[in-house]
Protein backbone atom coordinates (compact mmCIF):
# COMPACT_ATOMS: atom_id res chain seq x y z
CA UNK A 1 0.00 0.00 0.00
CA UNK A 2 2.58 2.46 0.89
CA UNK A 3 4.82 1.82 -2.29
CA UNK A 4 1.94 3.21 -4.52
CA UNK A 5 2.62 6.51 -2.74
CA UNK A 6 6.24 6.40 -2.94
CA UNK A 7 5.53 7.15 -7.10
CA UNK A 8 7.86 8.41 -9.98
CA UNK A 9 10.94 6.85 -10.17
CA UNK A 10 12.68 9.53 -11.80
CA UNK A 11 16.83 8.83 -10.49
CA UNK A 12 18.91 11.90 -11.08
CA UNK A 13 21.73 9.16 -11.15
CA UNK A 14 21.89 5.91 -9.90
CA UNK A 15 25.58 4.82 -8.96
CA UNK A 16 27.35 2.52 -11.06
CA UNK A 17 28.25 -0.92 -9.86
CA UNK A 18 31.89 -1.29 -8.78
CA UNK A 19 31.62 2.98 -8.02
CA UNK A 20 31.81 4.03 -3.93
CA UNK A 21 28.12 4.64 -3.37
CA UNK A 22 28.91 7.98 -1.05
CA UNK A 23 25.68 9.60 0.01
CA UNK A 24 26.53 13.09 0.03
CA UNK A 25 23.40 14.12 -1.43
CA UNK A 26 19.96 12.55 -1.83
CA UNK A 27 20.86 12.41 -5.94
CA UNK A 28 23.69 10.77 -5.25
CA UNK A 29 21.26 7.95 -4.64
CA UNK A 30 18.82 9.17 -7.14
CA UNK A 31 14.57 8.52 -7.41
CA UNK A 32 14.82 4.78 -8.13
CA UNK A 33 17.34 4.13 -4.76
CA UNK A 34 15.45 6.08 -2.08
CA UNK A 35 12.00 4.67 -3.22
CA UNK A 36 13.85 1.27 -2.75
CA UNK A 37 14.66 2.69 0.73
CA UNK A 38 11.79 3.69 1.61
CA UNK A 39 9.84 0.25 0.69
CA UNK A 40 13.19 -1.19 2.15
CA UNK A 41 12.78 0.44 5.56
CA UNK A 42 8.71 0.02 6.04
CA UNK A 43 9.82 -3.69 5.65
CA UNK A 44 12.23 -3.81 7.93
CA UNK A 45 10.39 -1.58 10.56
CA UNK A 46 6.88 -3.80 10.34
CA UNK A 47 9.23 -6.76 10.79
CA UNK A 48 10.67 -5.92 14.09
CA UNK A 49 8.07 -4.36 15.33
CA UNK A 50 8.44 -5.01 19.25
CA UNK A 51 11.59 -6.78 19.43
CA UNK A 52 14.31 -5.02 21.87
CA UNK A 53 15.49 -2.57 20.21
CA UNK A 54 18.87 -3.40 20.58
CA UNK A 55 18.32 -6.99 18.95
CA UNK A 56 19.29 -7.64 15.09
CA UNK A 57 17.65 -7.82 12.40
CA UNK A 58 17.35 -11.19 11.17
CA UNK A 59 18.79 -11.39 8.05
CA UNK A 60 21.54 -9.25 10.09
CA UNK A 61 22.74 -7.87 6.66
CA UNK A 62 25.86 -6.09 8.20
CA UNK A 63 27.28 -8.42 10.48
CA UNK A 64 31.21 -8.12 10.79
CA UNK A 65 30.67 -3.76 9.28
CA UNK A 66 31.69 -0.94 11.05
CA UNK A 67 30.07 2.77 10.57
CA UNK A 68 32.78 5.49 11.66
CA UNK A 69 31.06 8.44 13.11
CA UNK A 70 32.55 12.09 12.58
CA UNK A 71 30.84 14.53 14.66
CA UNK A 72 32.16 18.30 14.22
CA UNK A 73 28.51 19.36 15.66
CA UNK A 74 26.58 18.28 17.93
CA UNK A 75 23.84 15.80 17.75
CA UNK A 76 21.02 13.77 19.70
CA UNK A 77 18.99 12.15 16.36
CA UNK A 78 21.54 11.51 14.16
CA UNK A 79 24.15 10.03 16.59
CA UNK A 80 22.20 7.85 18.38
CA UNK A 81 19.58 6.48 15.02
CA UNK A 82 22.93 5.48 13.38
CA UNK A 83 24.16 3.64 16.31
CA UNK A 84 21.26 1.72 16.64
CA UNK A 85 21.15 1.51 12.83
CA UNK A 86 24.38 -0.07 12.47
CA UNK A 87 23.42 -2.03 15.32
CA UNK A 88 20.40 -3.55 14.03
CA UNK A 89 22.07 -4.81 10.93
CA UNK A 90 24.62 -6.59 12.93
CA UNK A 91 27.28 -4.32 12.79
CA UNK A 92 29.33 -2.04 15.43
CA UNK A 93 30.02 2.14 15.21
CA UNK A 94 32.63 3.63 16.01
CA UNK A 95 32.19 7.48 17.61
CA UNK A 96 34.71 10.40 17.08
CA UNK A 97 34.34 13.94 18.35
CA UNK A 98 36.57 15.71 16.23
CA UNK A 99 37.88 18.12 19.16
CA UNK A 100 38.92 14.93 19.90
CA UNK A 101 40.57 13.61 16.38
CA UNK A 102 43.98 14.95 15.13
CA UNK A 103 41.55 16.46 12.92
CA UNK A 104 41.12 19.00 15.42
CA UNK A 105 44.91 20.30 15.43
CA UNK A 106 45.17 20.40 11.84
CA UNK A 107 45.84 16.95 10.52
CA UNK A 108 44.37 17.28 6.91
CA UNK A 109 40.94 15.46 6.03
CA UNK A 110 42.59 13.88 3.04
CA UNK A 111 45.09 11.89 5.07
CA UNK A 112 41.74 11.26 7.88
CA UNK A 113 39.74 9.62 5.09
CA UNK A 114 42.55 7.34 4.01
CA UNK A 115 43.46 6.33 7.41
CA UNK A 116 40.16 5.59 8.68
CA UNK A 117 39.50 3.66 5.31
CA UNK A 118 42.21 1.40 6.84
CA UNK A 119 39.78 0.68 10.30
CA UNK A 120 36.09 0.93 9.36
CA UNK A 121 33.80 0.21 6.56
CA UNK A 122 31.80 3.21 6.13
CA UNK A 123 32.07 7.00 6.88
CA UNK A 124 28.98 8.92 8.26
CA UNK A 125 30.13 12.61 9.13
CA UNK A 126 28.80 16.20 10.57
CA UNK A 127 30.49 19.52 9.61
CA UNK A 128 29.98 22.67 8.32
CA UNK A 129 31.26 23.48 4.73
CA UNK A 130 30.01 21.53 2.78
CA UNK A 131 33.54 21.34 0.50
CA UNK A 132 34.95 19.12 3.36
CA UNK A 133 32.58 15.85 3.08
CA UNK A 134 33.49 15.95 -0.69
CA UNK A 135 36.97 16.24 0.38
CA UNK A 136 36.43 13.36 2.47
CA UNK A 137 34.72 11.09 0.24
CA UNK A 138 37.16 12.33 -2.61
CA UNK A 139 40.07 10.26 -0.50
CA UNK A 140 38.29 7.74 1.46
CA UNK A 141 38.48 4.17 0.10
CA UNK A 142 34.94 3.16 1.61
CA UNK A 143 31.26 4.76 1.40
CA UNK A 144 31.03 8.16 3.01
CA UNK A 145 26.82 9.65 4.08
CA UNK A 146 26.31 13.12 4.78
CA UNK A 147 25.30 13.19 8.23
CA UNK A 148 24.52 17.03 7.87
CA UNK A 149 26.45 19.87 6.10
CA UNK A 150 25.55 24.35 6.23
CA UNK A 151 24.24 22.99 2.40
CA UNK A 152 22.14 19.83 3.24
CA UNK A 153 21.08 17.06 5.47
CA UNK A 154 19.73 14.32 3.50
CA UNK A 155 19.74 11.51 5.65
CA UNK A 156 17.20 13.63 7.70
CA UNK A 157 15.08 14.08 4.48
CA UNK A 158 15.14 10.38 3.63
CA UNK A 159 13.17 9.61 7.06
CA UNK A 160 10.77 12.64 6.04
CA UNK A 161 9.80 11.00 3.11
CA UNK A 162 9.26 8.20 4.84
CA UNK A 163 6.78 9.46 7.21
CA UNK A 164 4.71 11.31 5.33
CA UNK A 165 4.23 8.11 3.08
CA UNK A 166 3.92 5.99 6.10
CA UNK A 167 0.83 8.32 7.06
CA UNK A 168 -0.85 7.97 3.66
CA UNK A 169 0.14 11.32 2.05
CA UNK A 170 1.48 10.39 -2.30
CA UNK A 171 4.64 12.01 -3.23
CA UNK A 172 4.03 12.98 -6.43
CA UNK A 173 1.95 16.14 -6.13
CA UNK A 174 2.10 16.52 -2.71
CA UNK A 175 2.07 20.47 -1.59
CA UNK A 176 4.68 21.05 1.12
CA UNK A 177 4.74 24.76 2.47
CA UNK A 178 8.38 25.36 4.42
CA UNK A 179 8.05 28.13 6.62
CA UNK A 180 11.39 30.49 8.09
CA UNK A 181 14.88 30.18 7.66
CA UNK A 182 16.07 29.09 4.39
CA UNK A 183 18.50 26.61 5.03
CA UNK A 184 20.24 23.21 4.48
CA UNK A 185 16.82 20.95 5.66
CA UNK A 186 15.23 23.49 3.14
CA UNK A 187 17.20 22.38 0.45
CA UNK A 188 17.16 18.74 0.86
CA UNK A 189 13.57 18.92 0.83
CA UNK A 190 13.88 20.73 -2.25
CA UNK A 191 16.23 18.37 -3.91
CA UNK A 192 13.94 15.31 -2.76
CA UNK A 193 10.90 17.56 -4.74
CA UNK A 194 12.63 17.58 -8.08
CA UNK A 195 13.29 13.83 -7.41
CA UNK A 196 9.80 12.55 -6.65
CA UNK A 197 7.85 15.61 -8.50
CA UNK A 198 6.18 17.26 -5.69
CA UNK A 199 5.63 20.78 -4.93
CA UNK A 200 7.24 23.29 -2.33
CA UNK A 201 6.14 26.93 -1.23
CA UNK A 202 8.81 28.95 0.27
CA UNK A 203 7.85 31.29 2.76
CA UNK A 204 10.87 33.10 4.16
CA UNK A 205 11.80 36.59 5.29
CA UNK A 206 14.49 38.28 2.72
CA UNK A 207 18.12 37.31 3.21
CA UNK A 208 17.06 33.88 4.48
CA UNK A 209 16.21 32.70 1.19
CA UNK A 210 17.08 28.78 -0.07
CA UNK A 211 19.65 27.89 -1.79
CA UNK A 212 19.38 29.19 -6.01
CA UNK A 213 21.19 26.12 -7.83
CA UNK A 214 18.71 23.62 -5.71
CA UNK A 215 15.61 25.51 -6.75
CA UNK A 216 16.71 25.35 -10.62
CA UNK A 217 17.69 21.19 -10.17
CA UNK A 218 14.23 20.85 -8.67
CA UNK A 219 12.59 22.76 -11.82
CA UNK A 220 14.04 21.13 -13.80
CA UNK A 221 13.27 17.63 -12.67
CA UNK A 222 9.29 18.97 -12.88
CA UNK A 223 8.33 20.41 -9.52
CA UNK A 224 6.88 23.86 -8.68
CA UNK A 225 8.76 25.83 -6.35
CA UNK A 226 7.05 28.97 -5.37
CA UNK A 227 9.29 31.55 -3.35
CA UNK A 228 6.84 34.04 -1.52
CA UNK A 229 7.02 36.30 1.29
CA UNK A 230 3.36 35.80 2.68
CA UNK A 231 3.21 32.39 5.28
CA UNK A 232 -0.28 32.61 4.79
CA UNK A 233 0.09 32.14 1.14
CA UNK A 234 2.49 29.29 1.42
CA UNK A 235 0.37 27.14 3.48
CA UNK A 236 -2.96 27.74 1.87
CA UNK A 237 -4.39 23.85 0.92
CA UNK A 238 -0.98 22.49 2.03
CA UNK A 239 -0.77 18.82 2.67
CA UNK A 240 2.60 19.03 4.55
CA UNK A 241 3.80 21.83 6.76
CA UNK A 242 7.45 22.21 7.53
CA UNK A 243 9.66 24.61 9.51
CA UNK A 244 12.82 23.85 11.35
CA UNK A 245 15.08 26.47 13.83
CA UNK A 246 16.15 29.92 12.55
CA UNK A 247 19.26 29.38 13.69
CA UNK A 248 21.10 26.71 12.80
CA UNK A 249 24.17 25.17 14.50
CA UNK A 250 27.12 27.52 13.66
CA UNK A 251 24.94 30.89 13.28
CA UNK A 252 24.77 33.64 15.34
CA UNK A 253 21.89 34.06 17.59
CA UNK A 254 20.96 37.21 15.81
CA UNK A 255 18.26 39.56 17.68
CA UNK A 256 17.55 40.88 13.87
CA UNK A 257 16.98 37.50 12.96
CA UNK A 258 14.78 36.44 15.13
CA UNK A 259 12.47 39.82 14.38
CA UNK A 260 12.48 39.05 10.58
CA UNK A 261 11.49 35.43 11.22
CA UNK A 262 8.25 35.75 13.47
CA UNK A 263 6.15 36.34 10.91
CA UNK A 264 6.89 33.04 9.40
CA UNK A 265 6.38 31.26 13.04
CA UNK A 266 4.03 28.04 12.88
CA UNK A 267 1.09 28.64 15.07
CA UNK A 268 -2.35 27.32 15.30
CA UNK A 269 -3.63 30.29 13.07
CA UNK A 270 -1.20 29.07 10.51
CA UNK A 271 -2.22 25.53 10.53
CA UNK A 272 -5.83 26.61 10.12
CA UNK A 273 -4.82 27.69 6.94
CA UNK A 274 -3.52 24.64 5.77
CA UNK A 275 -5.55 21.75 4.48
CA UNK A 276 -7.49 20.18 7.08
CA UNK A 277 -6.00 17.16 7.01
CA UNK A 278 -2.43 18.31 6.87
CA UNK A 279 0.56 17.30 8.65
CA UNK A 280 3.10 18.86 10.47
CA UNK A 281 6.95 17.79 10.30
CA UNK A 282 10.11 19.77 12.39
CA UNK A 283 13.42 17.79 12.18
CA UNK A 284 13.89 18.52 15.31
CA UNK A 285 15.56 20.02 18.01
CA UNK A 286 12.60 22.78 18.04
CA UNK A 287 12.73 26.13 19.69
CA UNK A 288 9.26 26.18 20.69
CA UNK A 289 7.59 29.49 20.82
CA UNK A 290 9.66 30.43 17.99
CA UNK A 291 9.63 28.52 14.86
CA UNK A 292 6.56 26.76 16.04
CA UNK A 293 4.27 27.13 18.80
CA UNK A 294 3.17 24.34 21.95
CA UNK A 295 0.33 24.06 20.67
CA UNK A 296 1.29 22.74 16.70
CA UNK A 297 4.29 20.71 17.44
CA UNK A 298 2.32 19.13 20.20
CA UNK A 299 -1.31 18.79 18.52
CA UNK A 300 -2.95 16.45 16.31
CA UNK A 301 -1.42 17.18 13.25
CA UNK A 302 2.15 16.89 14.48
CA UNK A 303 3.96 13.98 13.19
CA UNK A 304 7.46 14.61 14.89
CA UNK A 305 7.87 11.39 17.26
CA UNK A 306 7.20 9.65 14.10
CA UNK A 307 9.63 11.09 11.94
CA UNK A 308 12.39 11.51 14.83
CA UNK A 309 11.98 7.53 14.99
CA UNK A 310 12.21 6.94 11.34
CA UNK A 311 15.77 8.55 11.28
CA UNK A 312 16.64 5.33 12.55
CA UNK A 313 14.57 3.10 9.93
CA UNK A 314 15.90 5.60 7.26
CA UNK A 315 19.69 4.94 8.17
CA UNK A 316 19.48 1.32 7.58
CA UNK A 317 18.38 1.67 4.52
CA UNK A 318 20.40 4.38 3.20
CA UNK A 319 23.68 1.87 4.87
CA UNK A 320 22.21 -0.73 2.93
CA UNK A 321 22.41 1.54 -0.25
CA UNK A 322 25.75 2.10 0.63
CA UNK A 323 27.04 -1.20 1.13
CA UNK A 324 25.75 -2.34 -2.34
CA UNK A 325 22.73 -4.65 -0.70
CA UNK A 326 19.75 -2.27 -2.06
N1 LIG B 1 17.41 16.26 13.17
C1 LIG B 1 18.68 16.06 13.54
O1 LIG B 1 19.57 15.92 12.69
O2 LIG B 1 18.88 16.04 14.87
P1 LIG B 1 20.29 16.02 15.64
O3 LIG B 1 20.93 17.37 15.41
O4 LIG B 1 19.94 15.77 17.07
O5 LIG B 1 21.15 14.94 15.05
N1 LIG C 1 19.18 23.47 10.37
C1 LIG C 1 19.58 22.82 11.59
C2 LIG C 1 19.27 21.38 11.54
C3 LIG C 1 19.58 20.63 12.80
C4 LIG C 1 19.26 19.17 12.71
C5 LIG C 1 21.07 23.03 11.80
O1 LIG C 1 21.84 22.95 10.83
O2 LIG C 1 21.47 23.29 12.93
Amino acid sequence: MYRAAIGGRAGLRAAASGVIRHFLSLSDAGGDAIAAMLGDAIDRKAARSGWPKGKADADAPLAGHTLGMIFEKNSTRTRASFEMAIKQLGGDSMFMASGQMQLGRGESIADTARVLSRYVDALMIRTDDHAKIEELASHASVPVINGLTDLSHPCQIVADLLTIVEHGKALPGLEVAWLGDGNNVLNSIVEAAGIFKFNVRIAVPQGYECDAAFIETARVGGSTITLTRDAAEAVADADIVVTDTWVSMGQEHAHNKIAAMMPYQVNEGLMAAARPDAKFLHCLPAHRGEEVTDAVIDGPQSLIWDEAENRLHAQKSILLWCFDKL
